[in-house]
């Protein structure tokens, strides 16, 4: 595997909407990130890859795009973007922005100009089709829910698809044109010295064509859009230009946003020569999913847990770099998700930070998830904002649920849960605005705040500045990032063990994923403890006992 720039960062994912307000409007904003710069750096990440801030009407909050080369003003103007891109490389951090490009907003002008005139220009950016008898092309469920056909305003005899939101019209990739408007935003933006893009839903641009219909999988007689892109032949022409047309042209780097991925296809995505520099590894995200809608999925446990993280290790192995998570915007907070119930606890958020940095690959930190912020509860229907949560609620109802039930089932996995502003202080608001936050902020930010941990050594906060500095330390760098992985005594149930090797150095990570302690035999007595997150280590060197969600990094 080649050796690239990016391989060595730490990257961190901002929810502008959430950080940091600056001027109380109860929006956060560009500012609020330029002033949080230093906060960033005592944290020790690199890259920050800032959600949507473009012009948007914020349907889908900031995901559908009005204007590709403007800064919304709720988040600030583009002098504050330069500014922001201008310091944050004085802190040597890099900016990633959101390459939005599966569809844009019904706002955006080119859609505007589609409605006016359908068959003219701009119609061809979109997917645009006649209705046959009142009749929609195909059965075809959005991601968020209902057909992805809708009325094509002005004209009741068209429809347009959207496999989002129907405020997200698909733009239509297979038109040259539409794709050499992308390139020259794209290279417009890499012009400015950003050091790359998350490229969001980006599978979905390659339609499977002629439509037809999928099998139905849900009372409401349609079939999920997945079906659709499962089928779509083509992805990687689109991709293979984009990367060469931008991407390589400035030695960018680029995290795809890719679900349900064939392990054989891998190789093309984040090879050597792939599409992307990397990709996130959802398996463990996408775990216990079900067709039937949130309220059918299983949670995970440590062994599931485990077995998904150690299959991807192994898939990406010699192959490429997958980036790492456990939680971002769409996702519930990790803490609240991979930690059982009653058991999450300041040492329990610790040894999934563990696991989650040793692995081999990138790994992205999502705001707040350094602090360990944990899922809200919600009391109503009403305090959700998120279009995604407000769909499954009712897909919750229809399925009979009463609404107790169906505010629990969509209370596990609201991409609001990670979407609450940012916890900094214990003062009014969490400290995150003067005004009125947009969301209320989660309610635990009296216990759970930045500024707390940062004068408490032994808080999640040290922690992560502690698996960073481990990440970045000359000795050890080589074989946390380059080092191959091998999963240790997979059999144990709730024991979450795996060596990092190089022809130099071996480490084994060892995390009791439960109360009880558990015992591990080396064959050879361990040299060093290169990070506990409680004070002592039980045992001799080739036998010791963890304790209750005990995580250490060994040098063997
Ligand atoms: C991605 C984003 C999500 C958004 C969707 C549509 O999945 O992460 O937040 O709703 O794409 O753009
Ligand atoms: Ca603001």
């Amino acid at each position: 595997m080649q050796k690239k720039w990016w391989h060595e960062k730490v990257a961190y994912q901002i929810y502008p909407k959430s950080f940091y307000d600056s001027n109380g409007d109860g929006i956060g904003d560009l500012r609020g990130i330029i002033r949080k710069l230093p906060y960033l750096r005592e944290l020790g990440v690199d890259i920050v890859w800032i959600s949507p801030c473009y012009c948007s009407p914020l349907a889908d909050e900031g995901y559908d795009i009005s204007d590709y080369y403007n800064i919304d003003p709720r988040f600030g103007t583009m002098d504050d973007m330069d500014e922001l891109i201008a310091e944050a490389k004085k802190y040597d951090i890099g900016i990633v922005m959101d390459l939005v490009v599966n569809h844009c907003s019904d706002e955006h002008e080119w859609f505007r100009k589609a409605c006016e005139d359908p068959d003219g220009e701009y119609g061809k950016f979109f997917y645009i089709e006649d209705m046959k008898d009142g009749k929609v092309p195909c059965n075809w469920r959005s991601h968020f829910g209902g057909s992805v056909w809708e009325p094509l305003p002005g004209h009741p005899d068209k429809c347009y698809m959207h496999l989002f939101h129907k405020k997200q019209p698909d733009l239509n990739w297979e038109n040259p044109k539409l794709r050499e408007e992308l390139y020259k935003m794209i290279n417009w933006w890499l012009d400015k010295g950003i050091a790359g893009f998350r490229l969001d839903a980006i599978i979905n641009i390659k339609k499977a064509l002629p439509y037809k219909d999928y099998p139905v999988d849900r009372p409401d007689g349609m079939s999920k859009a997945q079906n659709m892109i499962a089928d779509a032949v083509g992805l990687g022409d689109f991709l293979r230009e984009m990367r060469d047309r931008c991407f390589r042209v400035y030695d960018a780097f680029t995290v795809g946003e890719v679900f349900d991925e064939d392990p054989s296809e891998l190789v093309n995505f984040i090879g050597d020569d792939g599409y992307f520099s990397s990709m996130y590894d959802f398996s463990s995200n996408v775990w216990g999913q079900s067709d039937k809608g949130w309220y059918d999925c299983k949670p995970i446990t440590p062994n599931a847990y485990r077995d998904c993280i150690f299959a991807a290790q192994k898939r990406s192995e010699g192959v490429g770099f997958y980036s790492n998570i456990i939680e971002n915007h769409d996702e519930p907070r990790g803490v609240s998700r991979y930690i059982p119930e009653g058991d999450v606890n300041d040492t329990s958020k610790k040894a999934l930070a563990t696991v989650m940095f040793m692995l081999k690959g990138l790994p992205f930190i999502y705001q707040g998830q350094e602090i360990g912020m944990e899922n809200m509860k919600f009391r109503s229907i009403d305090e959700v904002d998120d279009i995604s949560t407000i769909d499954q609620y009712q897909v919750s109802l229809d399925a009979g649920l009463p609404e107790d039930e169906a505010l629990k089932s969509i209370s596990l996995f609201s991409r609001d849960n990670a979407r609450t502003p940012f916890q900094w202080n214990a003062e009014v608001n969490a400290g995150f605005t003067t005004g009125t936050p947009w969301l209320r902020v989660n309610p635990n930010y009296t216990d759970i705040n930045l500024e707390s941990q940062q004068n408490d050594p032994d808080s999640v906060f040290q922690f992560y500045r502690k698996l960073i500095a481990l990440r970045k330390d000359p000795q050890y760098k080589d074989v946390i990032i380059y080092g191959v992985t091998a999963p240790f005594q997979p059999e144990r149930d709730n024991l979450i063990a795996f060596t990092r090797k190089t022809d130099a150095q071996t480490l084994l990570i060892a995390v009791n994923f439960q109360n009880a302690p558990q015992t591990v035999k080396l064959d050879v007595p361990y040299k060093k403890v290169l990070l506990n997150n409680l004070s002592e280590l039980d045992g001799t060197g080739a036998e010791f006992t963890l304790g209750g969600y005990q995580a250490v990094v060994l040098e063997l």
